[in-house]
């Protein structure tokens, strides 16, 4: 792939241990993303996806390696990159378009007010709230409040999209309905999106691509899948495709059981021994020789393995 919009270039991150020292949370991550692409994180709670994430939005800084979006590195926040947590976040004391037209005054500075108002408007229409503007976000249903941090991330027109489990907390029809509206609006408006979720059909039916984290600390990126589920894909019949529940059983099987055993895999693998426990054809490429995992590199071995996922 030739357009690198977002380049993780062999990012790691330390944090001080409790007994002196420091600990690592994951090492040499490599991954880059095209413009327009949909990628979600999948790991166990701890793996540092949270601080991946946390990286992308200047919010904290790798202590190794660096990124790159749009041919600049990330030196801090900015509101290029907006993103939306598990909780909403919103201010208390502001209205639905009061939130949304904060968000849009802070990038814009010095937009006309009718201006600001119609650029908030269009957004808090396409997350369907038109008709609830003057609300308080005590007045809405969790749903609702998740869609007005849909709305305010997308209003400021950001260059991607960071997503912390934005629909963990919701009920399983409000989620459904919710990931619909996302997938649909990513699609319209082609944004990027970097997305952290635990739902693993979550992630098959809104990414282009699946990124798998073995467990911390020391955690790697052991694999990046290519959802091979066409682009134009239906929620109602996702599950009925041929290659969904081989996708789908090769992530859960990751998740289950590798995603622990993947540094002795890789080391036999080393020692030039068949994997022993996996049955699965593993990526080298996407996993231990960081510099080698490129988008194309993975994305080539994907192609090759992608009947046995
Ligand atoms: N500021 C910090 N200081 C020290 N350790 C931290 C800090 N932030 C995160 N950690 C540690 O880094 C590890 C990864 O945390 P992170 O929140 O990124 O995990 P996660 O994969 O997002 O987990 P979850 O799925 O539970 O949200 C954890 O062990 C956590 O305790
Ligand atoms: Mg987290």
């Amino acid at each position: 792939m030739t357009d690198k919009f977002i380049s993780i270039e062999g990012i790691s991150k330390r944090f001080p241990a409790s007994g002196g020292g420091s600990t690592t949370v994951f090492e040499e991550l490599w991954l880059s993303m095209a413009r327009g692409e949909f990628v979600c994180i999948i790991g166990h709670s701890g793996c540092g996806k949270t601080t991946v994430l946390n990286i992308l939005a200047g919010l904290e800084p790798p202590s190794d390696g660096t990124v790159i979006v749009d041919n600049q590195s990330i030196e801090g926040p900015s509101l290029d990159r907006a993103v939306i947590f598990q909780s909403h976040a919103l201010l208390p004391w502001l209205t639905v378009m009061g939130n949304v037209a904060y968000a849009v005054a802070s990038k814009w500075r010095f937009m006309r007010k009718d201006n600001l108002h119609r650029q908030a408007q269009k957004f808090i229409d396409l997350v369907g709230l038109t008709g609830a503007e003057h609300k308080r976000p005590a007045e809405l249903s969790g749903g609702m409040r998740q869609r007005v941090g849909i709305a305010r991330a997308l209003s400021i027109e950001p260059k991607i999209m960071l997503m912390d489990e934005p629909f963990s907390a919701l009920d399983a029809l409000t989620r459904g309905t919710l990931q619909d509206e996302v997938r649909r609006i990513c699609l319209e408006t082609g944004q990027t999106v970097f997305m952290i979720t635990h739902d693993v059909d979550e992630a098959i039916y809104l990414a282009d691509r699946v990124v798998l984290m073995t467990n911390g600390p020391n955690a790697v990126l052991a694999e990046i899948v290519e959802n091979p589920l066409p682009k134009e894909r239906q929620r109602d019949d996702v599950h009925r495709h041929p290659l969904y529940y081989g996708v789908r059983n090769h992530i859960i099987d990751f998740l289950v059981s590798r995603s622990r055993s993947f540094a002795e895999e890789m080391k036999g693998r080393r020692r030039g021994r068949a994997s022993s426990n996996s049955g699965h054809e593993l990526p080298q490429s996407c996993a231990q020789t960081p510099k080698e995992n490129s988008h194309d590199t993975c994305r080539s071995h994907r192609k090759n393995s992608r009947h046995q996922a």
